[in-house]
């Protein structure tokens, strides 16, 4: 049986959270290399499902949600994982919904306006929180490139791994509660604090 793709954060009859948790082993897609293209389906996850009105065109990436529920919070009446679909884009103005879309923080919800009203307007300063002992929710106009500089993805909200253990680099896909992943305090060493030059802070040149 190939990937079957989720229906909501938190499919009907799901006790666990969305991720590695509810996907389980045989769920998990092949991992997919950073800067490989998004095929929907076969080994890459991307599925986008679309819900609309004359209004509003909301958009939802399963493969960048992380289940942090803060839509379902905002907004309980429009964004409901009992509910089939389970965004209800009737339920609520058009301008509620673009509102509680925008704290989305890892971009798995976009909408666009078909009413001519304006979209979502980028931050302009680029902002990075440290979840803690989770990911980097990162705002402003982010474009995310792969090593040789080639253009990923671009949006105004990401959240990104910071654990190491994600199957979906350079997102988190929440393998860090599968790992127990604690950041550390910060604490600049003395060696650092000592430093005369880089060659202090360690002798091998590159990362
Ligand atoms: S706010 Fe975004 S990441 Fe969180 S559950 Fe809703 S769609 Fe998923
Ligand atoms: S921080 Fe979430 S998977 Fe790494």
């Amino acid at each position: 049986m190939g990937y079957v793709p989720p229906e909501s954060p938190m499919p009907r009859g799901s006790s666990q959270g969305f991720g590695w948790h509810r996907m389980g082993a045989g769920f998990r897609p092949a991992p997919r290399r950073y800067g490989e293209p998004r095929t929907p389906g076969e080994g890459g996850l991307m599925v986008k499902r679309s819900y609309h009105t004359d209004e509003i065109v909301v958009h939802w990436d399963s493969e960048l949600c992380i289940h942090t529920a803060i839509c379902l919070n905002a907004l309980p009446n429009v964004f409901d994982v009992q509910a089939s679909p389970w965004i209800t884009v009737e339920a609520d103005s058009a301008e509620e919904i673009a509102r509680a879309i925008e704290r989305c923080p890892t971009g798995a919800l976009t909408y666009e306006r078909t009413d001519g009203a304006p979209g979502e307007q980028t931050q302009a300063e680029t902002t990075v929180i440290p979840w803690p002992n989770g990911p980097l929710m990162v705002r402003g106009n982010v474009e995310i490139r792969d090593a040789t500089g080639e253009l990923f993805t671009a949006g105004p909200r990401f959240t990104l791994c910071r654990c190491g253990a994600s199957q979906n680099q350079p997102f988190c896909d929440l393998s860090h509660r599968r790992i127990q992943f604690h950041n550390n305090p910060r604490v600049v060493s003395a060696d650092r604090e000592t430093a005369q030059s880089p060659q202090d802070i360690d002798p091998r040149i590159g990362p």
